[in-house]
């Protein structure tokens, strides 16, 4: 029993040091001290020795378990700091190095201009709201004072789902939408996508972008319209920036204009950008038709109010000084990285 004891010991010690992780250890441990292990097996075999040899024995098995649980927990911490230490080379940082870049994305130009747009409408106390681009026929016309035979309800023109539904042609749909429902006074923008049957050029697209504009308010003046729209474009495009009226036609409004930016190129002079013109037509605006207001269920003896719809894909080109209105819809990052 000795020698069995002995062996053990040896083997044990063999085992250990070859032993390459900590699970491994483990079940060194499990067989060698484990309850079904191979020192208890040798235990087990006490009952078969004179009275003399089985305490010496027994001391013997004692100091052998007493040296495999030493072994164990040398050899176990050994693997721990060889372990650590792996764990650090793998993950050393030479912090000299040059760090990693990420390329970091930033708004479309449109949508800046829009952010721009809409941060100095809500300084002039507008609220901003939104509204679904596909339209019912009575809010993109009917609603607006429309009559069933003007030329912009045309199919040609325009994207009809059925006889009563559309994708909007203007923005100006919203107006309606949101007078039925809110009372004035209010002042308020709608900034969306609105859809025309334009062929694709420098300047057109079927898909395009407009602010309405509305305001509802008891003695609401033609001047205040203009205030408001100099203000705009004066923050937008400077402090000389000049913009002048001509009269013009829209079923909704009465009366009705047109305004024009002087060309900030030029200064009216005449040039490429303003096709010689010194102006660049801009919106088209006028004071909210009393019909307009009656359907809506506002009295017009009570209150007026004043409308206007920007073309914000132009204001952009013009802008940002970019010629042809395509660069903004084709995602090209060569483009879209110069803003
Ligand atoms: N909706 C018109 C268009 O798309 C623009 C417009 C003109 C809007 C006069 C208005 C307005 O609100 O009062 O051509």
């Amino acid at each position: 029993m000795q020698e069995k004891l002995e062996f053990l010991r040896r083997e044990a010690l063999e085992a250990l040091e070859a032993a390459k992780s900590s699970e491994q250890l483990e079940e060194l441990r499990v067989r060698f001290l484990g309850r079904k292990g191979e020192l208890t097996a040798i235990l087990k075999q006490m009952g078969s020795l004179s009275a003399e040899e089985r305490p010496k024995m027994g001391a013997l098995a004692n100091d052998v378990r007493g040296f495999i649980e030493k072994e164990l927990e040398v050899r176990g911490k050994a693997l721990a700091e060889e372990a650590l230490a792996r764990k650090l080379e793998s993950e050393r940082v030479d912090v000299t190095l040059p760090g990693s870049h990420r390329e970091l994305g930033h708004k479309h130009p449109m949508t800046s201009l829009l952010d721009e747009v809409k941060e100095i409408f809500i300084g002039m106390g507008f609220e901003i709201i939104d509204g679904p681009e596909v339209e019912t026929t009575f809010y993109n016309f009917t609603a607006l004072n429309t009559p069933e035979n003007h030329p912009s309800r045309e199919p040609q023109d325009t994207f009809y789902f059925s006889p009563d539904v559309l994708l909007r042609t203007q923005t100006s749909a919203m107006q309606a939408r949101y007078m039925e429902t809110h009372k004035p006074p209010f002042r308020i923008i709608a900034p969306g996508r609105t859809y025309r049957k334009d062929e694709v050029d420098a300047t057109h697209s079927p898909m395009f972008h407009q602010i309405e504009g509305l305001v509802v308010d008891k003695g609401i003046k033609f001047t205040d319209l203009k205030g408001t729209l100099d203000m705009l474009f004066k923050k937008i495009y400077g402090e000389d920036t000049r913009i002048r009226f001509r009269p013009h036609h829209f079923p909704f409004t009465e009366p009705s204009a047109e305004m024009d930016l002087q060309c900030f190129n030029c200064h009216g002079e005449g040039c490429r950008m303003c096709h010689g013109e010194g102006w660049i037509e801009m919106l088209g605006c006028g004071m909210v038709h009393p019909n307009v207001l009656r359907i809506c269920g506002i009295d017009p003896d009570e209150y007026s109010g004043f409308a206007f719809g920007l073309g914000t894909d132009r204001m952009a080109m013009w802008r940002y000084g970019v010629s042809d209105m395509r660069l903004f819809f084709d995602n090209d990052m060569r483009f879209l990285t110069q803003f």
